[in-house]
């Protein structure tokens, strides 16, 4: 296996031959700009992995990597939508860019996009990546459904919200490695363990995202700090924050989020305070600790060489120190 970072360094090369330069330029300028702004491309440089811990060359699971980070984008200008979200990589989103209708129309796009990149396997492999794509990209709608459903519920509770991260992101990360399996013609065990193991790492990977997104620092974060408590979102740190509270704490903090208020720096300071004082955010650090070792677990179970899971886990370590 290769170093990690030379899997983004060849993904980065593929993706770069990609640019569409077609009309209408309103469709596709938005497609180039938000897959040209960066990001951390964890789930192609999992593709690409994947296939290589089961013995495949990275080379066949470009284009499948491929798919995965087109669609990633596309959920993401839609999200950015969904969750009124001024900041995306450190710019501008693509609808505050261009406006609503090509946020719309360049997501849908990517998503189509997406599904063409499968019709370079050959049909059996085609048919298997597709169906696992389809399954997921629905899940994923799923999960964003509850996601927004949740933001005027006040009854949520922590399985719910599990179900949901693990439906809104964590399924793509699972995926993701499980085409790697399926390009490489493992076993159904070593696909599913994989599968398991993103699922795992993902839902990890998700905690840590709505830990960044209160207490990442704004000057590298690239996403609007407080976003999620701008928007009520009924996060692990929310959550955990009213089970250690005392009632009245619980109380203040719940009356704060059913205020709809555009940016309040007032409001964003308290519920950090709430989440601190609480216990709460402790409690996030150790679910996603707990959580990324239960991804290790399943590596254990897994018939591939030892130096491969120690890069694997490297990997899931890595995450876990993320900033951004
Ligand atoms: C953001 O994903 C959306 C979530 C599922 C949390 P990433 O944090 O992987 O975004 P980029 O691609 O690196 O910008
Ligand atoms: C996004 O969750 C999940 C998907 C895009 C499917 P978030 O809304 O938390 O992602 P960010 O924080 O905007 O990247
Ligand atoms: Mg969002
Ligand atoms: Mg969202
Ligand atoms: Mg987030």
């Amino acid at each position: 296996m290769l170093p990690i970072h030379e899997y983004q360094e060849h993904f980065l090369q593929y993706l770069e031959n990609q640019k569409i330069n077609k009309e209408p330029k309103n469709l596709y300028e938005p497609i180039d700009y938000i897959l040209g702004l960066g990001g951390k491309r964890m789930r192609p440089v999992l593709t690409l992995m994947a296939a290589e811990v089961f013995d495949a060359d990275y080379t066949k699971a470009l284009p499948a990597a491929t798919a995965v980070e087109v669609f990633h984008n596309f959920s993401l200008v839609h999200d950015d939508i969904m969750d009124d979200a001024p900041l995306r990589r450190g710019q501008q989103t693509v609808h505050e860019k261009w406006n609503l209708n090509a946020g719309i129309l360049s997501g849908d796009a990517m998503l189509i996009l997406a599904y063409q990149y499968f019709e370079k396997y050959e049909p059996a492999v085609f048919r298997d990546l597709a169906k696992l794509f389809s399954k997921t990209a629905i899940e994923v709608c799923e999960g964003q459904q509850w996601d927004v459903d949740f933001e005027t519920r006040t009854d949520v509770t922590i399985p719910e919200y599990l179900k949901m991260i693990e439906y809104k992101t964590a399924v793509l990360v699972a995926a993701a490695m499980k085409m790697g399996a399926i390009i490489a013609d493992t076993s159904k065990e070593n696909a599913d363990l994989i599968y398991n193991f993103g699922l795992n790492l993902g839902i990890a990977f998700q905690l840590q995202d709505d830990y960044l997104d209160a207490f990442g620092d704004p000057e590298t974060f690239g996403k609007q700090v407080g976003g999620d408590i701008i928007e009520n979102k009924k996060t692990y740190l929310y959550l955990k924050a009213l089970e250690f509270s005392t009632p009245e704490k619980a109380l203040e903090l719940e009356q704060l989020f059913s205020l709809q208020l555009d940016e309040n720096a007032e409001k964003i300071e308290t519920a950090k305070t709430i989440f601190n004082e609480s216990g709460a955010s402790k409690a996030t650090q150790e679910a996603i600790e707990s959580y990324t070792f239960k991804a290790f677990e399943t590596l254990e179970k897994m018939d591939i060489d030892f130096s491969k899971k120690e890069v694997l886990k490297a990997f899931g370590e890595n995450l876990m120190g993320r900033k951004v």
